[in-house]
């Protein structure tokens, strides 16, 4: 978000706070409950939204140096990703070319990777080395038998991949400014690259995906369901919705903008009072925290609708007077409010959708990033519901 975005936003969310409204979506919008529970919709959903797309990893701190690496299974590939010797950023799908164990696991730094099962290595540029038993291999294509590249790219301070094999032919550079468009200057803006890894947390609540990012994009419920913890800190139901192709980015307001009104207009610091979630499209949560960065990435769980698999990244900025506590600290009301409050009732509500009870939910016109998240779901499923 940059200067003039941020005046605006905070311009729209005080004008918010005056008029007790909040941004408001054309129309409600009903969704049917089978699109938290349907097998064959968890399917379409996994080739169309996931393996056809760039997803965000993280961002470019977490492989800082030549050499680091990390591992993940994306939506059934498994992905190593890494920082070569020349600092670029390359993926690989982590199956060996002999006979296809994975080379590396977890993460870490390393100059080459060397399969656990018999010995084969790799360089960072996936090329492979050499075989272990030269004889047993006599005549194999060394060169034809390297890590099998996957689309990636590094821009912004944040680095995407494609989750499944390029064609023949097809490039493996991701245009990343295509795929955020609107949002491409506005993340650009935020120096996504000073930020660096603080934590990591991962959940697997019994819950579809989909509902693991509802949660995220409306505060309708901060009153009520969050009362006790950070409901008063937050103006509830008060919104400024911004919609981005796919995307989409809803921003929040803490109590303490208020503090901000005693400052000539132009001169105001609304970034410290403002919670922006950037939807990026489909899974993920890129959320402008007051001063740090929050990642929430989603994935369903192969084959089953009623369970996804979540991860909470906290960057902290490069630069920093505050100890580890204090991030520490909002780590833990990030991950305590959603794994002690949002997802238990979201387990429940699982429960509910699965049961066949009520064919349908409704978002209201004052849950605007939930209506745009679930009509861009449509959208690029190609369904009418
Ligand atoms: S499977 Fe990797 S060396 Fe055999
Ligand atoms: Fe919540």
């Amino acid at each position: 978000m940059d200067r003039k975005e941020e005046l605006a936003v905070g311009r729209r969310l005080l004008g918010h706070i005056d008029g007790r409204s909040t941004d408001l979506a054309a129309d409600m919008f009903r969704n049917k409950t089978i699109a938290y529970a349907s097998r064959e919709r968890a399917v379409l959903e996994r080739d169309k939204l996931f393996r056809d797309r760039p997803l965000l990893m993280g961002l470019s701190s977490r492989l800082a140096r030549p050499g680091d690496y990390l591992t993940e299974d994306v939506v059934g590939m498994p992905v190593l990703l890494a920082r070569g010797a020349d600092g670029t950023v390359r993926a690989f799908a982590n199956v060996c070319r002999h006979r296809g164990a994975p080379v590396a696991e977890g993460c870490g730094n390393a100059r080459a990777f060397t399969c656990p099962y018999h010995g084969w290595t790799y360089d960072l540029a996936g090329r492979l080395l050499g075989a272990t038993d030269k004889p047993g291999f006599a005549g194999l294509d060394i060169a034809a038998h390297g890590l099998v590249p996957l689309p990636a790219t590094e821009k912004h301070g944040m680095i995407y991949v494609r989750p499944s094999i390029a064609k023949p032919g097809e490039s493996l550079a991701i245009d990343i400014d295509a795929e955020l468009g609107d949002f491409a200057a506005s993340l650009a803006a935020l120096r996504l690259e000073d930020y660096v890894l603080h934590s990591t947390d991962r959940i697997a609540p019994r819950l579809n995906w989909k509902f693991a990012v509802d949660t995220f994009l409306e505060s309708y419920h901060i009153a009520h369901l969050h009362r006790k913890t950070i409901a008063p800190y937050f103006v509830g139901n008060c919104c400024v919705f911004d919609p981005g192709g796919l995307h989409g980015r809803a921003s929040f307001v803490k109590n303490s903008i208020e503090k901000t009104r005693a400052e000539p207009e132009g001169e105001r610091q609304y970034l410290p009072h403002i919670v922006a979630i950037y939807q990026l499209f489909p899974n993920t949560l890129l959320v402008w925290q007051m001063d740090h960065i929050e990642i929430w990435r989603t994935f369903p769980r192969q084959g089953d609708p009623g369970v996804c698999e979540v991860e909470l990244t906290l960057y902290k900025p490069a630069v920093t007077t505050k100890p580890d506590s204090y991030w520490d600290k909002n780590r833990d009301v990030a991950i305590r409010t959603v794994l002690d409050e949002d997802f238990p009732l979201g387990e429940r509500m699982q429960i509910g959708f699965e049961s066949g009870a009520a064919d349908e939910v409704v978002y209201g016109r004052n849950e605007p990033a939930l209506v745009h998240f679930h009509q861009s779901i449509r959208r690029a499923l190609g369904v009418a519901a």
